[in-house]
């Protein structure tokens, strides 16, 4: 416990020397002089430590006056709302399991929701969802085995964070720092801890983007287009110009934010007019399939068309896309035994898989009036599927669409 103290009070001297311009007094007695430290305490941080700042790995908001982008960020981000006190469809499902299931499913959940405390499920430490120490409090990520959220996390016991950077131990005057911690630096073996593959209990897959993003042509990880790089330092401290971005851009904070967000990036949607058809074109650019994840999640293709002078003579989708067009919607369907429709936990097979697979390109085509000579294509993204809802009878804010803006086709 005394190596850090020396250092620190070394550290802060050699920064208010250079500061005062005087030569280093000699040290009091040459024998006892602790051993040149290999490291130099990073000054800033050390400055800001003085200030009687005190660290919680399980409060996030003691890491921001030195890591302020990314506290920012990553509180903006579902990260940071994972747990059933802050996501209202996670709690609606969860409480629905439960009954449904038994009282063992919070437990479930919790490795990878509130993946900091299994025990209390509203602990302080299991509120703050996805934090900091989750990701960083760790020497690696153990994957196979079936092993999942907490389970595949190798978690570290001292204060130690591990970055995408080598950063010698006591640049940090407040925690330990270290080697890069290649799971994290690569940009995926982290996030497949929690976003490989999860099964319900007959064993069928329901949320599989892992599996979905192996299969992808090339090997973008998860990082490079969830975590775009940001032209900013991740915080005062940092000695690096820029940083990769920790809001985790998805499609739920897309809805929350009212915008398109990510989204816009997902899809090359493209139409034309041949005779009397129109033909949308879909082109998935996300890295795995689209929608992926949760699999309430629904796309629905809308298309109208219209006549010279804009009125609507045709629209596939009204109220029942389902019924009325379903080669538009892009969706998981499941069944029970029996074969009626179910949710994907208390399913025992899947009856439909329409989404995207990576990097298709798909076409959906419809008779149109003659008469039409513009047409608008659109993509609504619903975070849950009119069943999910219906069944964790839940109207909330989260029920409404994100619409992406709609690409326009006119008739040559
Ligand atoms: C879901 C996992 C995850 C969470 C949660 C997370 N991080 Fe990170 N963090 C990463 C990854 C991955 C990188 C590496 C990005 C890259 O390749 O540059 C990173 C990079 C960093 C860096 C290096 C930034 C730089 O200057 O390059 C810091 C500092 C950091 N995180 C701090 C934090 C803090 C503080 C929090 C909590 C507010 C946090 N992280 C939450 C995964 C996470
Ligand atoms: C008093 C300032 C200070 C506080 C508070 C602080 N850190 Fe740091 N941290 C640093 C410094 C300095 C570095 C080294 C930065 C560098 O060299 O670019 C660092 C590095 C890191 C790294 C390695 C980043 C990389 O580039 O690989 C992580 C991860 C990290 N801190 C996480 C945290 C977390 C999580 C918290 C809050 C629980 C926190 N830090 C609080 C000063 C601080
Ligand atoms: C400890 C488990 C865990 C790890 C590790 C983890 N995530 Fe997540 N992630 C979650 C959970 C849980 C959610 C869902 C939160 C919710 O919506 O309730 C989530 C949500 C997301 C979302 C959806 C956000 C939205 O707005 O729709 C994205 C994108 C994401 N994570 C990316 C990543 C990336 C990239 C990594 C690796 C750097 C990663 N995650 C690592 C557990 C994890
Ligand atoms: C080529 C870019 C790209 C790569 C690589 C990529 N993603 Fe995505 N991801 C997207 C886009 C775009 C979306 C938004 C469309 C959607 O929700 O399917 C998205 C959505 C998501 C979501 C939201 C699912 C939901 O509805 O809650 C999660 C979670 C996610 N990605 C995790 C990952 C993980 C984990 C990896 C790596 C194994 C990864 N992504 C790799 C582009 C990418
Ligand atoms: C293996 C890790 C893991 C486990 C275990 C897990 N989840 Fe998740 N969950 C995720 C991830 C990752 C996401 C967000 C990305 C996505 O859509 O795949 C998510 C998203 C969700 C969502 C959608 C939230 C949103 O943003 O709209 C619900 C609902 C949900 N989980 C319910 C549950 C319930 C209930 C349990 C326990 C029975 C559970 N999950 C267990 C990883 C997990």
């Amino acid at each position: 416990m005394r190596l850090p103290t020396l250092l620190l009070a070394a550290g802060f001297l050699a920064c208010a020397t250079e500061k005062s311009s005087t030569p280093p007094s000699p040290p009091l007695a040459e024998e006892a002089a602790p051993p040149k430290p290999a490291v130099k305490v990073n000054e800033l941080a050390l400055l800001l430590a003085d200030g009687g700042l005190t660290l919680d790995a399980d409060e996030p908001s003691t890491c921001a006056p030195c890591h302020t982008a990314v506290v920012a960020e990553w509180q903006d981000s579902l990260h940071s709302r994972s747990h059933h006190s802050k996501d209202p469809l996670y709690a609606a499902l969860r409480t629905l399991r439960a009954t449904k299931q038994g009282p063992h499913i919070p437990g479930r959940c919790a490795v990878c929701h509130n993946p900091r405390d299994g025990q209390d499920h509203d602990s302080k430490a299991a509120v703050t969802g996805v934090s900091c120490a989750t990701c960083h409090q760790l020497d690696g990520v153990h994957l196979g085995d079936d092993r999942k959220g907490t389970a595949a996390l190798v978690k570290r016991k001292d204060k130690v964070f591990r970055g995408p950077h080598d950063v010698p131990d006591g640049t940090s005057p407040l925690h330990g720092t270290g080697p890069a911690l290649p799971a994290l630096a690569d940009g995926t073996s982290l996030c497949l801890a929690c976003h490989a593959e999860e099964k319900n209990p007959a064993g069928l897959a329901t949320c599989s983007t892992g599996v979905e993003h192996a299969s992808l042509a090339d090997n973008r990880s998860c990082a490079e287009c969830h975590m775009p790089v940001v032209e900013l330092p991740s915080g005062p401290v940092s000695s690096r110009p820029t940083h990769r971005s920790h809001r985790f851009l998805g499609p739920h904070q897309a809805q929350r934010l009212g915008e398109a967000g990510i989204l816009a990036e997902a899809v090359k949607l493209t139409g034309r007019f041949e005779g009397t058809k129109l033909v949308a074109r879909l082109e998935n650019l996300s890295g795995h399939s689209f929608p992926t994840g949760f699999p309430a999640r629904m796309v629905v293709l809308e298309l109208r068309a219209f006549d010279a002078k804009g009125k609507e003579l045709y629209r596939n989708v009204k109220a029942e896309p389902m019924k009325e067009h379903p080669e538009a919607v892009l969706n998981r369907v499941y069944a029970d035994a029996e074969g009626k429709p179910a949710l994907a936990p208390f399913a025992t097979r899947q009856v439909r898989d329409s989404r995207l697979t990576p990097g298709e390109a798909r076409e959906v085509s419809v008779e149109v009036p003659a008469k039409a000579v513009k047409a608008e294509l659109s993509l609504h993204f619903f975070l849950a599927a009119p069943p999910m809802l219906k069944a964790i009878a839940y109207t909330g804010p989260e029920a409404k669409p994100v619409a992406l803006a709609p690409v326009v086709v006119t008739r040559p």
